[in-house]
C-alpha cells in the first residue's frame, strides 16, 4: 500500500503546487513509485508538467463515475525517473459542484486510489486553496498531509482553521495525520517572517520538518519554465533541499 500524501493549505500561493512537484520528483529520483495527483482546476501542477494537452481526460471524470479509471499520464521530465501525474483541468470545477449531488461524494477519490495504491509507494496529491469538497476527498484519500505555509502572520490563523478541517475529517478517515508543516517560501531579511517562523517552531514542534524552503528565484523561475528544480540550471540548492524534505518524508514513514 502507497503512502498517499495530500498537500493542503487553504491559503492560496503558499507553495502546495511547487512543493507537490519538487518533493514528488526528488522522491522518483530517491527510488520511489511516485504518482501526483491534480486536484485543482486551476491545474498548476498538470501545467508544472506541461500535461495541459493530455488534460482531456482527467480527474474529474473518474471523480464523477466509478467505471472510469484514473487517468494516469508517464512522465520523465528529463529527470531519468520515473513519475506519473493525473492531470487536472477546469472541468474539475463543474465537476466539484456536480459531485455535491452525489452519493459517496467526499470518498470518491479515496477508491479511485485505492484502486492504483498497489502500484506506488507515493501518492502526493495537490489540492486547491480551499476546504471545498476537492480538498476535502484529497484528506480522505490520503493517509497523511504535509501544509506548506509562509511565515506570516495570517498564515498561522490559517495553520489553524486547517487542524480544524483535519479533525471534522477524521469522522471519515480516522488513520489521517499531519504528517509535517512545512516552512515552504520563507524570507529570513524580513523580521516578521524570522519571529512567526520561530514561532510556528515552537507552536508545532517536531511536527515542523526541519527543512525549510528559502524564497528563491531559481524556485520560481524553475516552475515559471515547466521545470523541476532537478533539471533548472543554477538551482542546484533548492535541489539539495528538495532531497532533504525527500528524505526527512521518508524518515516520517
Ligand atoms: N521557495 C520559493 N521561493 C520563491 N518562489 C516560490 C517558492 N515557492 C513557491 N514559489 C512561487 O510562488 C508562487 C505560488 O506557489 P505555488 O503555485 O506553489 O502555490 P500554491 O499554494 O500551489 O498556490 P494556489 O493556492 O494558487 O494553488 C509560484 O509562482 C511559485 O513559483
Ligand atoms: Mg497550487
Amino acid at each position: 500500500m502507497a503512502i498517499v500524501i495530500a498537500v493542503a493549505n487553504q491559503k492560496g500561493g503558499v507553495g502546495k503546487t511547487t512543493t507537490t512537484a519538487n518533493l514528488g520528483a526528488a522522491l522518483a529520483l530517491r527510488g520511489c513509485r511516485t504518482l501526483l495527483i491534480d486536484m485543482d482546476p486551476q491545474s498548476n501542477l498538470t501545467s508544472a508538467f506541461g500535461l495541459e494537452k493530455e488534460a482531456e481526460h482527467n480527474v474529474a471524470g473518474a471523480l464523477l463515475d466509478r467505471k472510469v479509471s484514473l487517468p494516469i499520464v508517464n512522465v520523465e521530465n528529463g529527470l531519468q525517473a520515473r513519475l506519473d501525474v493525473v492531470p487536472a483541468d477546469l472541468a474539475l470545477a463543474s465537476a466539484e459542484a456536480a459531485l455535491m449531488n452525489k452519493l459517496g461524494r467526499e470518498l470518491r477519490l479515496r477508491d479511485q486510489v485505492q484502486a492504483v495504491d498497489a502500484r506506488y509507494t507515493h501518492i502526493l496529491i495537490d489540492t486547491p486553496p480551499s476546504l471545498g469538497l476537492l480538498t476535502t476527498n484529497a484528506l480522505v484519500a490520503a493517509t497523511s498531509v504535509i501544509i506548506p505555509t509562509e511565515a506570516r502572520f495570517f498564515s498561522v490563523q490559517g495553520l489553524q482553521m486547517l487542524q480544524e478541517t483535519i479533525e471534522e475529517v477524521l469522522y471519515l478517515n480516522p488513520r489521517l495525520r499531519i504528517l509535517g508543516i512545512l516552512l515552504s517560501k520563507l524570507d529570513r531579511r524580513l523580521r516578521e517572517e524570522r519571529q512567526v517562523s520561530e514561532y510556528v517552531r515552537k507552536r508545532w514542534g517536531d511536527l515542523v520538518f526541519r527543512t525549510e524552503m528559502g524564497t528563491n528565484s531559481k524556485i520560481l523561475e524553475a516552475g515559471a519554465s515547466g521545470n523541476s528544480v532537478f533539471r533548472y540550471n543554477g538551482a542546484e540548492k533548492a535541489a539539495e533541499l528538495y532531497f532533504a524534505l525527500a528524505d526527512e518524508v521518508l524518515e516520517r514513514g
